[in-house]
């Protein structure tokens, strides 16, 4: 394809004649004609005239006929040298030497890296990347040098491309405004269009872009590719035996693979404070307090999930406000990163698929479920449990890779999944309920057990939310470099700790087995942190927690389903006994005289509903936590999930009453009697 470009352009300028013109003006100015005339190829030399000689215009446009997609013109668009050693280096961005720091009228058109201020013939250089090109005269007029400053020193390390030869970037290495180096694989796809979005993302980092050398800066970016490659990857996670986190790859090839994101520095996955810090303030406060110690197993979970070949899902902490939930969670967090760590339930279902490429094989905080819309929450779950994002269509169509992750999740909230779902209108399958098991924030201060030598629960939470965002960051990647490096085989491991006693599920379903199988990884994992010298717990500290863990799960689910049978019964029984007696036909002329009226009642295609009214629906409960026992109504689909203003008793016209609305709870008695042992 290149050769067809390349002839078309030589067919189009007359190539010998544009050869000799520009070598013997080349020659004439530096007084070499000889060595011009070696250097100068067919194909620079070619794609420089033609445009020069159509447009008569900028440099800037010149290299750009020059360069654009047409792989055989742009080589010999940077061959003008690229036969010698310096002008090698100016391209792959090593610091320029002293020799080629300013070219020759031979070596140009090139691109130059001054990581600093260069003198040369009396000018001056500011540090930047540069361009130095050559404008042929005019007629017989010799061609005359130019010299454009691009951008800021900007490097171009390597080539970066994914396991398989797609997603191909440059491994940027740049100078920002406060003259600090860093790194960023930047996908090439950004270079699309018009390149707003790159340099957006340039700009954002602290590159300086010379507004009129946009042009220039695309083609220095695809200029001759260095020789160098690196394995990129597009999610933070596993990628082969090194692990990948934005800012840095941890493992014993880690120098080969670079995280590569179109957006510009994360900063979910930060550091701050120490280690030991850490280990003092939060591990250390774990021990005694189980729910804790699983939330920091889990956060050691993520990375194990792939070494042990176990599914995603995760723990949701239920409770009441302020019993210290998103404590938890920040703990959880403080392994991995700083505040930006914890995610909140309101990402759209849509959203999930950014941070699940962000938080793949590691820890997926999600805070606060009531903040999400209830319809969504379905679709988050069975987003984390089957791993993959919606499909997505590319411009062309066709359909883009997609997103695949497995994270263990910690999540917090003042209602269960299940009776969030059903907010939305789902029933959640059993399978839903398993992947995120609810467990009681409900210990002896809130979510504590020990307070050690603090006054209060409160004081306990303030301090570990303090100490997280002191210490953060540190842990986690401790972890991995012994994870990293740690050749066991963790599936057998994994299988030694669900053969424990304390993980048996015997006499319970499936779904026991699989919740019990979370909890061994969660113990695995903390077991494994404090061997590795991190936690600082003795051992077998974050086993009991897991099994404590599994026992408070299933007593809650045992419980809870036996809760609601009653609550269930305790309602159908109401209405068996006063039914006809305390209620009345809500749509009858006249109002029937009533004693002690506990609602209305209303013929539907579904059956009968019975609208209770606030002090009716009270006495029905009467022994229950009144909203749990609504949320059981509603889990049951005995009670529809509230209206937009959050409340349950919604306004029904009953007719004896007139055009006024009055607040009921409406029951579906179907609903009552079937199945409400399920879930
Ligand atoms: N165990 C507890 N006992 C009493 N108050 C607490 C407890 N945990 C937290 N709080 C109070 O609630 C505030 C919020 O804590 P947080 O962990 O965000 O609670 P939650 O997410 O459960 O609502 C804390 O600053 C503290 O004042
Ligand atoms: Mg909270």
């Amino acid at each position: 394809m290149s050769n067809t470009d390349f002839n078309d352009m030589a067919a189009l300028s007359g190539l010998d004649a544009v050869k000799r013109s520009i070598a013997s003006a080349a020659a004439s100015v530096i007084g070499d004609a000889q060595r011009a005339t070696e250097n100068a190829t067919a194909g620079d030399l070619t794609g420089l005239h033609i445009a020069d000689s159509q447009t008569g215009d900028l440099n800037a446009e010149l290299i750009n006929i020059g360069v654009s997609g047409v792989t055989g013109v742009q080589a010999n668009n940077d061959g003008l040298s690229a036969d010698t050693p310096a002008e090698t280096d100016g391209v792959t961005g090593v610091t320029a030497t002293a020799a080629s720091k300013v070219p020759g009228m031979d070596e140009r058109p090139c691109f130059r890296v001054f990581d600093d201020w260069v003198e040369h013939d009396g000018g001056k250089y500011r540090p930047g990347v540069w361009h130095f090109g050559i404008k042929p005269g005019k007629n017989d007029a010799p061609s005359t040098p130019t010299e454009n400053r691009v951008c800021s020193p900007l490097h171009i390390e390597a080539v970066t491309f994914d396991g398989q030869d797609n997603n191909f970037g440059r491994l940027l290495r740049f100078k920002n405004t406060l003259g600090r180096w860093r790194e960023w694989a930047m996908p090439m796809e950004l270079l699309r269009g018009s390149g707003d979005d790159l340099r957006g993302e340039l700009l954002a980092m602290g590159v300086e872009i010379d507004p009129t050398a946009k042009t220039l800066l695309a083609n220095y970016l695809q200029a001759k590719p260095p020789k160098r490659q690196m394995r990129c990857a597009l999610q933070v996670g596993w990628c082969g035996d090194s692990f990948v986190l934005p800012d840095a790859v941890i493992g014993t090839a880690a120098s080969g693979v670079i995280f590569q994101s179109g957006e510009r520095g994360h900063d979910e996955h930060t550091r701050a404070g120490t280690l030991e810090g850490w280990r003092e303030e939060i591990a250390a406060r774990a021990v005694g307090n189980p729910l804790l110690l699983l939330a920091l197993s889990a956060s050691f979970a993520g990375p194990m999930l792939a070494r042990c070949n176990a599914e995603g899902g995760g723990v949701h902490f239920v409770g009441d406000s302020s019993t210290g939930k998103t404590t938890l969670l920040e703990a959880g967090c403080s392994i991995w990163g700083g505040a930006n760590y914890r995610r909140s339930w309101r990402a759209t279902a849509n959203g999930m698929e950014g941070a699940a490429a962000l938080f793949n094989d590691c820890l997926l905080a999600l805070d606060e479920i009531s903040e999400c819309d209830p319809r969504e929450v379905g679709a988050i779950v069975y987003a984390l449990g089957n791993g993959r994002g919606k499909q997505r269509a590319g411009r062309t169509g066709s359909a883009r890779a997609v997103t695949r992750w497995r994270c263990f999740v910690l999540s917090s909230g003042e209602r269960t999944i299940a009776t969030t779902m059903q907010e939305g209108g789902h029933l959640a399958k059993a399978g839903q309920a398993v992947r995120l098991l609810d467990i009681p924030a409900a210990r002896v201060y809130g979510a504590w057990d020990t307070l050690h030598d603090l006054p209060s629960g409160t004081a306990f939470s303030d301090a570990i939310k303090r100490a997280a965002v002191t210490h953060h960051g540190h842990a986690g990647r401790a972890f991995l470099e012994r994870l990293t490096r740690d050749g066991q085989d963790f599936c057998a491991l994994l299988e030694r700790f669900k053969g424990l006693a304390e993980f048996s599920a015997e006499g319970g379903e499936g779904q026991d087995k699989r919740a019990a199988g979370r909890f061994a990884l969660l113990a695995l994992a903390g077991e494994m942190a404090t061997e590795y010298g991190i936690t600082g717990w003795p051992e077998g500290v974050a086993l009991n927690a897991a099994a404590e863990g599994f026992r408070v799960w299933r007593a809650a689910r045992g419980s809870g389903n036996d809760e609601r049978w009653q609550i269930l019964n305790r309602v159908s029984g109401f209405i068996e006994r006063h039914g006809d007696g305390r209620f009345s036909d809500a749509d009858r002329d006249g109002e029937t005289p009533i004693r002690d009226r506990a609602g209305w009642w209303r013929d539907t295609t579904e059956g009968r509903e019975y609208l209770f009214t606030a002090d009716g629906m009270r006495e029905a409960l009467k022994g229950f936590d009144f909203n749990r026992a609504l949320d059981a109504l509603q889990e049951a689909g005995a009670l529809s999930a509230p209206g937009a203003d959050g409340k349950r008793a919604k306004p029904e016209r009953i007719k004896a009453r007139g055009s006024g609305a009055v607040r009921l709870y409406t029951i579906r008695n179907d609903k009552l009697g079937g199945d409400h042992g399920a879930g």
